[in-house]
């Protein structure tokens, strides 16, 4: 691989030597501004060697959350009680004095509720479900305080978790300083934000501004820095700053931006947002297969490491690429920063995507030939070499927990899409026992089904890892199978899961209680939203389309298809703290419950029943088509050979 690296670099300086790659800054007038920050201390895509502080970063056991994460959280649940205060009191359930109540829940807040939200996986279709959904949760956007609407809902949450696709939206929105889905939806003049009309495997360009050729260009000179400062590269680095273009609003698409960074933005600090979590696995050495057994990492603000009982142990996300050993940064090292690239994190997270761009860059108009062909050996070798993951290298957890990790002795860390364990609802970071989350609004945009609709496998695989010895003290409510799933409709409809508390039997009496799940499956509202994974461009309509159909699952169309919904919403998000100040549970919520929750029945059987033609599940519009288009059919030829390369490279894992 090296030999195409050096083929690729000298190819670049050629291209320098002759005409400099300068790309006008294009982050002209948009309301959009960066919250994430330009923090890598070389100020570029780079990471640095820099001194280590006074007190050495170290590894810690996975027994407890971070200081950080609990001095945050103190300030988080505090604010969240106004907003929720006031999403109870508009949904406004009959003999619920709301306002009463969480005030005197607040003042312990063990009895406050405590929300977090989970945006699945399944590339852009993911990011503009999960974006309609996060949109009718935000009470800064108009209408959402309405009637019918379920505004306030992401203010008064504690988290947002994202994996793959959704952790795109998740991280456009903190790299965006918190911009509200609706301003990033209408993009900006000049810039590529959210410009899902443009294929990243072609190469984006602004007309006038940079083409296709500079973007690759400038791309890969970028990765070169990092080489450069002697890191390894991957594949990964290419497609994470790739998708950075239309992600981070910032000249280049802002390729010193960290993770770690967001914990030094204003409002975060403040505890003005959720705390965001995104995903990956561990490919254990040796290995092509990802099980329930492979090792889940988690990246947050602070941290990056995993509560599994195999790796159990975190480290401070901001020295990433330090030289840790057993933990610790030997007397003599120094400290690594900027290694935490943001878009670094969400291309690990979504490195399923990595060999549609290796194999679609050969297919960019005007590349030199040259670095096509130099591309095309460098996808050659990297599929050779299984080097399809994104390293992490030095490892961090190298000598951790020698007994039980299987990293232990190696010196790179490879981490992997986080749904190709088919958990692809980023429930994990959620269901830890010392998160203590009761309400999770899981947003399903998986495709399962052989028209890209879920049928709650995501839900099954993390219910059965939990069962697993990998669980280590996680609980997730029971799901019934695939068949039953889709006879009773479950996937085209809110479902409750886990309503009854008096179903679980904790063996520890300590324990913390399962979350109840509402799960909002991506189903045809307003718009055919079930794009296959790996569809690269849309258009406008079809942009706008998806996301509003989002925000109509989310509302249930404001309300046309139950006027009791927001209300419903408000009973699950009450339920757990209700059961822990044993208080009645209203008769409104009653017959919600009677309405949304799973009851445990298994109807099996082919009665698949928004079908309507044939045993494949293809639902019809619940509302209308809002589309007024046929965009959906568009997707045609090309996406199914996509298809197909995918599978195959799938097939070859
Ligand atoms: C981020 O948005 C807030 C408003 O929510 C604003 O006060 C602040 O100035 C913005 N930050 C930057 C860096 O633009
Ligand atoms: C996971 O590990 C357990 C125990 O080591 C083993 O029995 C099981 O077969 C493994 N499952 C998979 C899917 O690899
Ligand atoms: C989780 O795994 C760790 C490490 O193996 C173990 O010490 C801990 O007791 C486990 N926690 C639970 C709740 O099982
Ligand atoms: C980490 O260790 C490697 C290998 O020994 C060495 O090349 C590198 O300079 C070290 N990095 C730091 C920051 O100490
Ligand atoms: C890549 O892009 C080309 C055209 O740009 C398309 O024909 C092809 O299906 C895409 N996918 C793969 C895996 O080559
Ligand atoms: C753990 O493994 C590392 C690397 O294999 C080794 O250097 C170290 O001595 C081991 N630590 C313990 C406590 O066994
Ligand atoms: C449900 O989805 C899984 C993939 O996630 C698939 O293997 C299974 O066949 C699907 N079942 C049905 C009945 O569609
Ligand atoms: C729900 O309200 C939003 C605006 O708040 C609107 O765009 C959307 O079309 C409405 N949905 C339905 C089904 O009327
Ligand atoms: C449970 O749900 C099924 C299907 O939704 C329904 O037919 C049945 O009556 C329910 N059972 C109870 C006890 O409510
Ligand atoms: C209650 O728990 C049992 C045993 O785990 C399970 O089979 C059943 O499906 C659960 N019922 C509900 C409604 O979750
Ligand atoms: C989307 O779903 C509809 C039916 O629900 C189906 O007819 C259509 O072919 C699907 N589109 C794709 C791209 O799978």
């Amino acid at each position: 691989m090296h030999l195409q690296i050096l083929l690729l670099l000298a190819l670049l300086s050629s291209i320098t030597a002759t005409e400099p790659i300068k790309i006008p800054g294009h982050h002209v007038e948009t309301t959009i501004s960066p919250r994430a920050r330009p923090d890598a201390p070389s100020g570029s895509y780079a990471p640095a060697v820099v001194p280590c502080p006074a007190e050495k970063p170290s590894i810690r056991r996975a027994n407890t959350l971070s200081k950080r994460e609990t001095d945050w959280l103190a300030k988080r649940r505090a604010n969240t009680v106004d907003p929720m205060i006031q999403f109870l009191n508009r949904a406004a359930i009959e003999g619920f004095d709301a306002e009463a109540y969480i005030k005197n829940a607040a003042a312990g807040v063990r009895d406050l509720p405590n929300i977090g939200i989970a945006i699945s996986g399944g590339g852009y279709r993911a990011l503009m479900n999960g974006a309609g959904f996060l949109s009718a949760a935000d009470s800064r956007i108009p209408g959402t305080t309405d009637k019918g609407g379920i505004g306030g809902l992401l203010q008064a949450s504690t988290y947002l978790a994202g994996l793959s696709g959704g952790g795109w939206l998740v991280s456009s929105l903190y790299a965006n300083n918190w911009t509200a889905v609706e301003t990033l939806r209408k993009g900006g003049k000049d810039s590529n934000i959210w410009r899902f009309q443009d294929s990243i495997f072609k190469g984006l360009e602004v007309p006038g501004i940079f083409d296709t050729v500079r973007c690759w260009a400038d791309i890969v000179e970028q990765v070169a820095q990092k080489k450069d400062a002697g890191f390894e590269t991957s594949i990964t680095d290419y497609w994470g700053r790739a998708l950075s273009y239309q992600l981070i609003d910032a000249p280049h698409g802002g390729p010193s931006y960290t993770f770690s960074s967001i914990a030094q933005d204003n409002d975060f600090s403040k505890a003005q947002t959720p705390f965001p979590m995104l995903v990956a696995d561990n490919r254990a050495p040796g290995t092509k297969i990802i099980s329930i057994n492979s090792t889940i990492f988690e990246f947050n603000p602070f941290e990056i490491g995993s509560w599994d009982p195999t790796t159990y142990g975190f480290a401070p996300i901001e020295y990433l690429a330090s030289n840790f050993s057993g933990g610790l940064i030997p007397s003599s090292g120094k400290c690594v920063r900027g290694y935490d690239s943001l878009s670094y994190i969400f291309g690990t997270g979504s490195s399923l995507f990595n060999a549609a761009l290796l194999k679609n860059l050969t297919g960019v108009d005007g590349l030199p030939k040259v670095l096509t062909e130099t591309v095309t050996e460098i996808m050659k070798t990297l599929d050779a070499d299984n080097d399809d993951v994104a390293q992490y290298v030095p490892n961090p957890f190298l000598g951790w927990n020698n007994a039980t990790n299987p990293t232990h002795d190696t010196l790179e860390l490879d981490l992997v899409d986080g749904g190709l364990d088919k958990q692809n609802i980023p429930l994990h970071p959620l269901i830890q026992p010392f998160r203590a989350v009761d309400v999770i609004f899981a947003v399903d945009s998986s495709a399962d089904t052989i028209y890209s609709w879920p049928n709650g496998s995501a839900l099954r695989a993390t219910h059965a890892r939990t069962k697993s010895a990998m669980g280590n003290g996680t609980l997730l409510p029971v799901v019934p199978d695939d068949t039953a799933f889709l006879s009773l409709g479950l996937n085209n409809r809110p479902t409750f899961f886990g309503c009854d508390i008096n179903n679980f039997t904790l063996t520890d009496p300590q324990a913390t209680m399962p979350p109840l799940v509402v799960y909002l499956p991506n189903a045809p509202y307003t718009h055919m939203s079930n794009y296959s994974t790996f569809t690269p461009s849309y258009s406008r309509q079809d942009i706008d389309g998806a996301i509003l159909n989002g925000f109509n699952a989310a509302t249930q169309g404001n309300g046309t298809l139950d006027r009791n919904w927001p209300a419903c919403v408000a009973c699950a998000v009450m339920s757990r703290s209700w059961a822990r100040t044993r208080t009645a549970v209203p008769a409104q919520c009653a017959s919600c419950f009677q309405r949304y929750c799973w009851n445990g029945t298994v109807v099996v059987g082919a009665n698949v029943v928004a079908g309507g033609g044939g045993a494949e599940y293809q639902p019809a519009f619940k509302i209308a088509d809002g589309s007024h288009s046929a965009g959906v059919r568009r997707v045609g030829l090309s996406a199914s050979v996509l298809m197909v390369a995918v599978v195959a490279f799938l097939v070859a894992l």
